[in-house]
C-alpha cells in the first residue's frame, strides 16, 4: 500500500517519540512491502517561534493533502503561565483538529499484563481491564463562543451542541460496540447541563438502531469514581469533548503510565493519530520519554486502513519489549535504556509472523542490533 502520511512532532518531546513511531513504521515498510512517503511541518510552540502562528497555512495543506497525520505532542510552559497571551501552540491542534474535520477522538485504555505492578491502583482492581473511550473532539466547550468583558473580571465559554454532531460519533461507538463486548456507557451530566440532555435523547434514539448493544448512563462525576474502583465494568464509553478529555488522562493512571495511550481521532476525510500525553518539557531531549504511546498511535494508523497484520506486528513487538524489560524510565526507574533504545528495539522486532521469529533475538544475541 502507498501512503502519504504528514509528520507533525510539535513541541518538547514530540520529535523524540515521534522519530520512534516512524522507525517502526519504516520496519513495517520493509517487512510488508509497502511504501509510505513521509513529510514534515511545524505546528505548536515552535511554529509560534518560528511564524507567529501555532497552525501555519503549508501545515495545514499539507495535513490536508495527506492521507494520514502523524502527531507528537504539543504545548510549551513559557505560554502556559501567561493566561495574557494571545497565541497558544494549542489553538494550533485544536485548528487542525476542526479544520480536519476530526469529529471522533478514539482512546483504548488496556493493561498490559506485564505492567500490573507499575499502577497506583491494586491489581486485583485493574486486572483485565479493556475499555475505549469515544471523545467527541470538534464541538462543545472547547469550540464555543468566548467571551471575556471589557474589565477582565467576568468569562464564558459556550457548551453548544447539535444533534447532528452527537449523532455522528454516537454511530461509530455504538458500531464499535457491536465488534466487542456490547455496551455502551454515555457519560454526561444530564442532571444539569441541558447540552447532556440532549446527548441523552439523541443516544437512546439512535440506540434503537443497535438492539443487540445495552446503553447505560453515567453522570460524569460518578463515571470519574467508577473509572478508579471498577474500570473492567466498562467496555465503550461515549463522551463529549471536555468530559473525554478528562476521564482519559484518569482512564491513563490505569495502566501505570500516560506513556502508554494512543488516540485516532477520524473524520469524513481526514486521520490523525497521536499519543494522549502532552509535550513532557522537562523530558525533552534527555532520551527518557517513553515512546510506547507514539508507537502504538502508528499501530492504530496501520489499522484504519485495514493493515491488521501489520498493526499486530507493531503491538507483539512493544509486547516484547514489555516483557524483556527493555523500557523506559518511567515504567521502571532502574532502566538502561532510553527513547531511542526502546523505539530501536521495537523496530528491530517487528516480523512477518510467517518469518523465523527468532532471527531478531538471534541478531541481539549476537550484537547486531542497533540497542547493543
Ligand atoms: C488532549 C489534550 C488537548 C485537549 C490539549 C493539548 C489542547 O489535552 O488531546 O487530550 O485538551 O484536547
Ligand atoms: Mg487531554
Amino acid at each position: 500500500m502507498n501512503l502519504k502520511i504528514a509528520l507533525l512532532p510539535g513541541d518538547g518531546i514530540g520529535p523524540e517519540v515521534l522519530d520512534q513511531a516512524v522507525k517502526c513504521l519504516q520496519a513495517v515498510e520493509e517487512t510488508f512491502h509497502h511504501t509510505f512517503i513521509y513529510k514534515e511541518a511545524a505546528v505548536g510552540a515552535i511554529a509560534i517561534d518560528r511564524s507567529g502562528n501555532p497552525l501555519p497555512e503549508d501545515t495545514l495543506n499539507l495535513c490536508k493533502e495527506a492521507d494520514a497525520v502523524l502527531f507528537g505532542a504539543i504545548g510549551d510552559p513559557k505560554y502556559d503561565n501567561d493566561p495574557t497571551a494571545k497565541v497558544r501552540p494549542e489553538q494550533g491542534l485544536l485548528k487542525l483538529r476542526k479544520e480536519l474535520g476530526l469529529f471522533a477522538n478514539i482512546r483504548p485504555v488496556k493493561v498490559f499484563p506485564t505492567l500490573l505492578a507499575n499502577s497506583p491502583l491494586k491489581t486485583e482492581i485493574i486486572s483485565g481491564t479493556d475499555f475505549i473511550i469515544y471523545r467527541e473532539l470538534t464541538g462543545g466547550i472547547y469550540f464555543g463562543e468566548k467571551k471575556l468583558n471589557e474589565e477582565g473580571t467576568i468569562a464564558s465559554d459556550l457548551c453548544e451542541y447539535s444533534e447532528k454532531e452527537i449523532s455522528r460519533i454516537a454511530h461509530l461507538a455504538f458500531k464499535a460496540s457491536k465488534n466487542r463486548s456490547k455496551k455502551l456507557t454515555l457519560v454526561d451530566k444530564a442532571n444539569v447541563l441541558e447540552s447532556s440532555r440532549l446527548w441523552r435523547k439523541v443516544v437512546s434514539k439512535i440506540s434503537e438502531s443497535y438492539p443487540e448493544v445495552e446503553l447505560d448512563y453515567l453522570f460524569v462525576d460518578n463515571a470519574a469514581m467508577q473509572i478508579i474502583l471498577n474500570p473492567r465494568q466498562f467496555d465503550v464509553i461515549l463522551t463529549e469533548n471536555m468530559f473525554g478529555d478528562i476521564i482519559s488522562d484518569e482512564g491513563s493512571v490505569i495502566g501505570g503510565s500516560i506513556g502508554l495511550l494512543a488516540s485516532a481521532s477520524v473524520g469524513e476525510k481526514n486521520a490523525l493519530f497521536e499519543p494522549i500525553h502532552g509535550s513532557y518539557p522537562q523530558a525533552k531531549g534527555k532520551n527518557i520519554a517513553n515512546p510506547i504511546a507514539s508507537i502504538l498511535s502508528a499501530a492504530m494508523l496501520l489499522e484504519h486502513f485495514g493493515l491488521f497484520e501489520e498493526a499486530m506486528s507493531v503491538r507483539e513487538a512493544v509486547d516484547k519489549s514489555l516483557k524483556k524489560g527493555i523500557v523506559t524510565p518511567d515504567l521502571n526507574a532502574k532502566s538502561q535504556y532510553g527513547t531511542h533504545q526502546v523505539g530501536d528495539y521495537i523496530a528491530d522486532n517487528i516480523v512477518d509472523e510467517e518469518d523465523d521469529l527468532n532471527m531478531n533475538d538471534e541478531n541481539i544475541g549476537l550484537g547486531k542490533s542497533t540497542i547493543i
